[in-house]
């Protein structure tokens, strides 16, 4: 027996050298496994006499033991070291501040959308929409404004391109939200009170015009609903949005086809030394147009216009956002060029409800 105490010498020797647990497994496997030494050696008992075999057998038996037991106290050694390891390596700073990281911003269009949208909530607006693709009937027609109508000319209006063949009229890329009154009419029916805030698009481009832009329109039909309701409203919806309470406003008589009387409604404002200045001044500033609703359109949109009396009003959004925070060209609010987002846009944590509203 004297070999086998050899041979448990060194394996005990190679176990306890095996410097990972890939290599104590190769051990493992050498000695023990199925043609390792110690099974070569168990099947040598075959040939033994069994009184050979009764003393051998348990000594081979305790050696397999006592071999496999120190393979799984080197490998559980092993697992902890390399645990150890690790944790000394990899572990973290919980207390170092963050890496900062650049927030997207709200671009200013959809700031002063959200503004305008708080403003009217808060004296009972609801948001209404209609689709950009327009039919020119809910475009033009529904808004008393008939095909020889220049008004149809001085909308500079994208026509949809008509497939051969085809003699219905193109439809178009509305020009302005109006035609979201008829819609909201024959949709909801009377009264209402509401805003369609959207994009509109007109065939011009300079400093103060893109060929997509958006506009806010508002629609508020009832019984007793007068002039001197829609002054108010825009009044009111002007020192809330300017912040100013003193705000002057001028109502000019103007003229639309779809309202009777019109009226254009412009802001007392000052440029001094080109810095412009909202509210104070000798200048004025048009902002938007407005009038009571024309019979001819209520009744378009199913609404009898003897018993039920409105006012309606269009102003451009970029143009309020290009007012209230200085914004002197319009062309760049749709380059998406990043250093004018940073500049003018708004951080997303900020919300327009603690700005605007106040007085609404
Ligand atoms: N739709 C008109 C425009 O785009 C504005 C307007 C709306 C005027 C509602 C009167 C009433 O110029």
């Amino acid at each position: 027996m004297d070999d086998l105490s050899e041979l448990k010498t060194r394996w005990l020797h190679k176990i306890d050298a095996a410097a990972d647990e890939t290599a104590l497994e190769a051990v493992r496997v050498v000695a023990l496994g199925k043609k390792g030494e110690v099974s070569l050696k168990m099947r040598e008992l075959g040939k033994m006499t069994p009184e050979e075999r009764q003393v051998a057998g348990p000594v081979l038996n305790a050696l397999k033991k006592e071999l496999n037991d120190a393979i799984i106290v080197r490998r559980k050694g092993l697992a902890d070291a390399a645990l150890a390891a690790r944790l000394a390596t990899e572990w973290v700073d919980v207390s170092l501040p963050g890496r900062p990281r650049r927030a997207g911003t709200i671009h200013p269009v959809s700031r002063v959308t959200e503004e305008v949208t708080v403003i009217f909530a808060d004296m009972g607006f609801a948001v209404a929409e209609g689709p950009q693709i327009e039919t020119d009937w809910y475009n033009f027609d529904a808004l008393n404004i008939a095909p020889e109508h220049p008004a149809r000319q001085e909308h500079d209006t994208f026509y949809m391109k008509v497939p051969g063949g085809d003699d219905h009229a193109p439809s178009v890329l509305r020009t302005h939200t109006s035609p979201v009154q008829v819609r909201h009419l024959e949709g909801q029916g009377v009264p209402c009170r509401i805003i369609a805030p959207g994009r509109v698009y007109r065939a011009d481009y300079d400093q103060t015009h893109t060929p997509m832009f958006h506009q806010v329109e508002g629609l508020a039909i009832g019984k007793d609903v007068s002039m001197a309701n829609l002054k108010w409203t825009l009044e009111e919806f002007c020192r809330a949005f300017f912040e100013a309470d003193g705000i002057g406003l001028r109502f000019r008589a103007s003229h639309f086809p779809f309202t009777e009387p019109s009226a254009e409604v412009d802001i007392r404002c000052s440029w001094k030394s080109g810095q412009l200045r909202i509210g104070e001044g000798d200048d004025w500033l048009e902002i938007l147009g407005s009038g009571m609703v024309h019979p001819k359109v209520l009744a378009v949109a199913g609404v009898d216009p003897d018993a039920w009396q409105g006012f309606a009003f269009g102003m451009g959004i970029d143009r309020l956002a290009m007012l209230k925070y200085g914004i002197p060209d319009l062309r760049a609010f749709f380059e998406s060029d990043l250093r004018w987002l940073r500049h003018y846009g708004f951080s997303a944590l900020n919300g327009p409800s603690q700005h605007a509203g106040g007085t609404g």
